[in-house]
């Protein structure tokens, strides 16, 4: 088992059975506890907890259907009338099982019901060990605008297990491997090359990068909790990551991870013609990006709305563009303003190398 000392909590990555899971749910022997899923983790992750914790034997679990479009402000309210109506507590405990969706969507949930009740986060897809269940950065989105309500609110326990990633879909992989590249072109070179060469034998992937890709995100939160400075590093891809990502919400489905592996290249792009990333390194970004993940269609209708979300991004400050940059594979500065000529350019140059999805 490795501990990770996070934010005042830990992060433990390993066989749950072998973690401090069960003593936890011994200190909440009293309360109620709530399990907090979406149909595929329902049916994957919550049943085999059923199973192997007799503690678990009189829980309530909540499922909410899969997909980003289940992460909204009314459905957060439908999850605290049902709270109310179990009679929950602020004694009570809340049990995130699943993806990005759920544990940012349940962070939120427990952080509000009764000015906030302890929660676990149980991340099962790559994404989510990586990045989403780390940090506390809590929310859903509004309309098209992704996290645009949240809070900052830490889980009392973060369990990342691999085994929950045995059933998940390939795609889901490539997903939580995009966060992972993010993690090497941000701050490690090797980093970057070897989440590359495992890319290749995708689901082989083993603890000691996890830990590895883990470890740089949680290094940097716990320095920056509330992303004064550093942590912003960590918003690279996804400036039009996130535009990218609201645009195709509810049309044809670009996840998280693969909209903001596109905005990596579009921000790499942007790097290099700043005159601040080498051209060879931006070529090998490009072709290393592009091998994986598509970039998905839009119109010239398309690039002008998108650029109006940009400006509306919350990372923005006095409605400007704010963007991270890559200076070198392993290096990256934020802060950046651009202007919406600029925006304008980069849609337009990756226009003509998109692929229709539908
Ligand atoms: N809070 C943060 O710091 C942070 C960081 C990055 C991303 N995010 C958020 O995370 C979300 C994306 O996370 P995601 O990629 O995990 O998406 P997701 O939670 O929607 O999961 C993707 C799909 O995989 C399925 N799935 C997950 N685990 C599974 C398993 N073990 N077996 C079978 N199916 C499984 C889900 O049901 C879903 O269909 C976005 O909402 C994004 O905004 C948050």
């Amino acid at each position: 088992m490795h501990i990770i000392q996070s934010s005042g909590h830990q992060l433990e990555l390993g066989s749950i059975l072998e973690s401090s899971f069960q003593e936890k749910l011994h200190e909440f022997k009293d309360a109620k506890k709530i399990l907090f899923a979406d149909q595929h983790t329902s049916e994957a992750c919550v049943s085999y907890l059923l199973s192997q914790f007799d503690e678990l034997a009189e829980a309530e679990v909540i499922v909410i259907p899969a997909g980003e479009e289940s992460k909204t402000v009314e459905i957060a309210e439908n999850i605290w009338e049902v709270l109310s109506e179990y009679h929950v507590t602020r004694h009570d405990l809340l049990i995130n099982v699943g993806g990005g969706m759920i544990t940012d969507m349940g962070g939120f949930i427990a952080s509000c019901y009764k000015r906030g009740i302890d929660f676990i986060n149980i991340p099962t897809s790559l994404l989510g060990m990586v990045d989403a269940s780390i940090g506390g950065k809590t929310g859903v989105n509004l309309g098209h605008f992704k996290n645009q309500v949240g809070v900052f609110s830490q889980p009392i326990t973060v369990y990342i297990d691999p085994l929950f990633l045995s059933t998940l879909p390939e795609e889901e992989w490539m997903s939580g491997y995009a966060e992972l590249l993010k993690h090497g072109l941000i701050s490690d070179r090797s980093l970057y090359e070897r989440v590359l060469v495992q890319m290749e034998e995708p689901m082989g992937l083993g603890i000691e990068l996890l830990k590895d890709g883990i470890e740089v995100k949680n290094k940097i939160v716990i320095l920056d909790p509330f992303e004064k400075g550093d942590r912003k590093k960590l918003n690279f891809g996804h400036t039009f990551g996130h535009v990218i990502e609201g645009f195709h919400m509810g049309r044809d489905g670009v996840s998280h991870g693969w909209a903001v592996a596109i905005g990596m290249v579009f921000e790499s792009y942007l790097s290099y013609k700043r005159g601040l990333l080498e051209h060879t390194d931006y070529l090998r970004i490009e072709s290393d990006f592009l091998v994986w993940y598509d970039i998905p269609s839009f119109s010239d209708e398309d690039i002008q709305q998108m650029v109006e979300w940009l400006i509306n991004d919350k990372k923005n400050s006095s409605g400007k563009i704010q963007c991270c940059l890559l200076e070198e594979i392993g290096k990256c500065s934020y802060d950046h303003e651009i202007s919406q000529n600029e925006a304008v350019e980069v849609f337009l140059h990756f226009k003509n190398q998109q692929i229709n999805l539908n």
